[in-house]
Order: structure tokens, then sequence, then C-alpha cells
């Protein structure tokens, strides 16, 4: 049954009516416009939907909209501030890593999770994390180096 819930996605709250059981991709994207985050398998198989929920990178392909009322939702559109671009955005393009980009948002989304947890991961960690997101064009080799010029220009953001 539809009910009111005031979320807060990119530092702003905002009231939706919908079922709470509802994906929290399909609120994101039909609900807010937030189109960033990708819909690829809806089934917590590909990681094209992930988002941040408080300090965690989560699949909102599989995430009842209802279980998040309340928590802060960080989606590709608020990584950004204004014009400057998050660390992990402009390594990601500074290597090019992409080629449809349809993965890229779900890759950068739980890039930011791991770094937030390991700010210098290893390369072993970085395979092990990453691996639940499926890249179909198979960039992964630029996607290796975009994670490790990430960790090292948060690293160098953080001693300054
Ligand atoms: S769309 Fe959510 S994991 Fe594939
Ligand atoms: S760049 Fe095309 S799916 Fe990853």
């Amino acid at each position: 049954m539809e009910r009111s819930m005031t979320l807060t996605v990119n530092g702003k709250k905002t009231t939706v009516v919908t079922d709470p059981s509802r994906p929290l991709l399909d609120v994101l994207r039909e609900e807010l416009h937030l189109t960033g985050t990708k819909y690829g398998c809806g089934k917590s198989e590909c990681g094209a939907c992930t988002v941040m929920i408080g300090d965690e990178a989560v699949r909102s392909c599989y995430e009842d909209v209802g279980d998040v009322e309340g928590r802060p939702i960080t989606t590709i559109e608020g990584l950004s501030s204004g014009e400057t671009l998050h660390a992990v955005q402009e390594a990601f393009l500074a290597e090019g890593a992409l080629q449809c980009g349809y993965c890229t948002p779900g890759m950068i989304m739980r890039t930011v999770g791991l770094l937030t947890v390991d700010p210098s991961p290893s390369d072993e960690k970085i395979v092990s994390w990453m691996t639940p997101n499926i890249c179909r064009c198979g960039a992964y080799t630029k996607i290796m180096r975009a994670i490790r010029r990430a960790a090292r220009l948060m690293s160098e953001e953080s001693s300054r």
C-alpha cells in the first residue's frame, strides 16, 4: 500500500508517495528523475544500480525504498560539488575507464564505497571488492588504473 515517506537524497529531503516495498532504484529513476543510476539486471547481480547509503555502497535494485527512509542516500548526481568533480570521477575520466559508460556510475559509486573503508587498497583488495560489478565492455584494466589513481588523488587531497 502506498504511503508518504521522506527521503534524503544528495543532501536534500524530498517527499514521495509510493509503495515502501518498491525498489529504491525505481523511485530514484522514475519519481526523482535521477537517471544516472542504471538498471542492469534488477536482481543484485551486476552493480549498475549502486548508490551510497551512508558510508555503504548498496544495490538500489535490491533495496526497498521503505527501508532507507531517513538514511542519507548519495547517487552519482550528488558526488560532485558544483562544477568540481569527486576524485573518483576525475580518475575515471583521466584514465578513460569506460567504453559505453553504462556500468560507470555503479563502478564509481562502488569505488567510493571501497575508498571509504580502505583509502589505500591493494590490487587484490580492489579486484575482490569490484568483482561483483560487471562491465560488459570489459574495461577492467582501465577501471583498475582509475581506482589506483583515485586512491592517490584522495590521499593527496586529505594531506593538503
Ligand atoms: S541492476 Fe541492480 S545489481 Fe543489476
Ligand atoms: S563501459 Fe560499457 S559496460 Fe562498462
